[in-house]
C-alpha cells in the first residue's frame, strides 16, 4: 500500500507532499495503522532507559512532526517513540522555499528548512491533544533571531514550556541550518550550556516530583574525531543524560543526483557509515555509560543492527521513512530480533557496543 502512495507522493514537490502526509495523519490517525504492517514484538528487542519502556528500539527522528501535530498517526506506523521539533521558543519562519529535496538515487534527502515551527507554546497545546499514550522526545533548538550569547534563555524558555509533556528533552547544536548553531558544539560553549540546563531541569523536577526528564545531546557529523571524543568525555563529567549522533551532514562526497549542489544538510544513506562512526567514538568516549540514540542513514535491518553493535541503545530514522513507509519498522523489528537471535544474543543490550574497542576490553 505504501509503495502506491509513495507513487502518488513522489510525482509532489517535496514540501507539498510532506505537509499532505502529516495532515492525512493527523486527521485519520488510524492510516497510519492501515499502512504498518502489523508485527509482533519480540521481547529481546525491549528496554528500559532512563526509566521509560521501549517495547522495541525502533522510533522517529526529529524535523518531521516539528509541531506534534500527527504524534497519534505516527505511533500507529509502529514506531516506539517520537521525537517531535525542533522547536524554537516563538514561532519562525524558516528559510524561503524550496527548501527540501529529494535525491532518488542516492536514497536520500537535502534540507535547508531552518527549523520552522510554530513555537513552544503552540506545541504544548498540540501534545496535550494526543490521544494515544507512548514515548514522546522533544528536540529544543534557539530561534534564529537570537545571538548565539543568548542562546541558552532560549533553551530553558524551551525547557519550562515544554518540561512536563517530554519524557526526555534533545539540546540540538548540531543543525546546519541556523547560522552559527553549530559553534555552540565547541567545547566552551557546550559545556556551561548542558551544566545550566540541566541544572534548570532539576529544579524543574522538584516542581513535579516524579518527573525527570532525561537530557540528550544531538552532534553534527562533521565535526573531527578529535571533537567528538572530547565532546563526549567532556559531557560525560558534566553529566549529560545521553547522546543523538548524529544530525545531518553539510558534506557531499559520492553523490549522483542534480540537487546535490544545494545547501543543507544530507541525509539518508550516504550519511549511513559516518553517524554510525560517531556513535562508536562516543561510546568509546564514554565508556559505554551512556545511553546513545543512532541516527542516519538505516534503511535496513543491517543497517540498524551495525547502529547497535558500535554503541546505539536506541535508532531513530527519517529518510528511511520517506523512501520506505512505515513497513521499514517491521522490517527492522523481525531483522534486528533475527540478527540477535543468530548471535546468540539474549537481549539486545547484550549487543550493544559489541563492536567497539571498549567490548574488546571487557
Ligand atoms: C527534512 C528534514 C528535516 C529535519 N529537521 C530536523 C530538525 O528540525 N531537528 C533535528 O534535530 N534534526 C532534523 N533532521 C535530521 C533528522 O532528525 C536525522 O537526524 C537525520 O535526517 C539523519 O537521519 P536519516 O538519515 O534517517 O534521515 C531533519 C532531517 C530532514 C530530512
Amino acid at each position: 500500500l505504501y509503495n502506491l502512495f509513495r507513487k502518488f507522493m513522489f510525482q509532489l514537490e517535496p514540501e507539498h507532499a510532506h505537509h499532505i502526509t502529516l495532515s492525512l495523519l493527523s486527521r485519520f490517525p488510524a492510516m497510519g495503522r492501515w499502512l504498518a504492517s502489523e508485527e509482533d514484538i519480540p521481547l529481546s528487542l525491549s528496554q528500559t532507559i532512563w526509566g521509560l519502556s521501549f517495547p522495541h528500539p525502533f522510533g522517529l527522528a526529529a524535523g518531521l512532526d516539528k509541531n506534534a501535530e500527527a504524534i497519534d498517526g505516527l505511533l500507529n506506523c509502529g514506531f516506539s517513540y517520537i521525537e517531535v521539533g525542533t522547536v524554537t521558543p516563538k514561532p519562525q519562519p524558516g528559510n524561503p522555499k524550496p527548501r527540501m529535496f529529494r535525491l532518488i538515487e542516492d536514497e536520500a534527502l537535502i534540507n535547508r528548512m531552518g527549523f520552522n515551527n510554530k513555537g513552544a507554546v503552540e506545541m504544548t497545546a498540540a501534545i496535550s491533544n494526543r490521544k494515544r499514550s507512548g514515548i514522546i522526545g522533544v528536540n529544543i533548538g534557539k530561534n534564529k533571531a537570537t545571538p548565539n550569547e543568548s542562546a541558552l534563555d532560549d533553551y530553558l524558555s524551551c525547557l519550562k514550556s515544554l518540561f512536563i509533556h517530554a519524557d526526555y528533552i534533545v539540546l540540538n547544536v548540531s543543525s546546519p541550518n541556523t547560522p552559527g548553531l553549530r559553534d555552540l558544539q565547541s567545547e566552551t560553549s557546550i559545556v556551561p550550556l548542558v551544566q545550566a540546563v540541566l541544572a534548570q531541569r532539576n529544579i524543574l523536577s522538584l516542581e513535579f516530583p516524579g518527573h525527570c526528564p532525561p537530557i540528550l545531546v544531538k552532534i553534527a557529523p562533521d565535526l573531527t574525531d578529535e571533537a567528538i571524543l572530547s565532546i563526549g568525555s567532556s559531557l560525560a563529567k558534566s553529566g549529560i543524560d545521553g547522546f543523538i549522533a548524529s544530525n545531518t551532514t553539510i558534506t557531499r562526497a559520492g553523490l549522483h543526483n542534480s540537487s546535490k549542489r544545494e545547501s543543507g544538510g544530507l541525509s539518508g544513506r550516504p550519511l549511513q557509515k559516518r553517524s554510525t562512526t560517531v556513535i562508536r567514538l562516543l561510546f568509546e568516549a564514554t565508556e559505554g555509560r551512556i545511553p546513545i540514540i543512532g541516527s542516519g542513514g538505516v534503511f535496513t535491518a543491517e543497517d540498524a543492527y551495525e547502529k547497535i553493535l558500535a554503541g546505539a541503545s536506541l535508532v531513530q530514522i527519517y529518510t528511511g521513512f520517506i523512501y520506505k513507509g512505515p513497513r521499514l519498522i517491521g522490517e527492522l523489528v523481525n531483522g534486528v530480533a533475527s540478527f540477535l537471535r543468530k548471535d546468540g544474543f539474549q537481549t539486545i543490550g547484550q549487543a550493544i557496543g559489541k563492536a567497539t574497542k571498549i567490548a574488546a576490553k571487557h
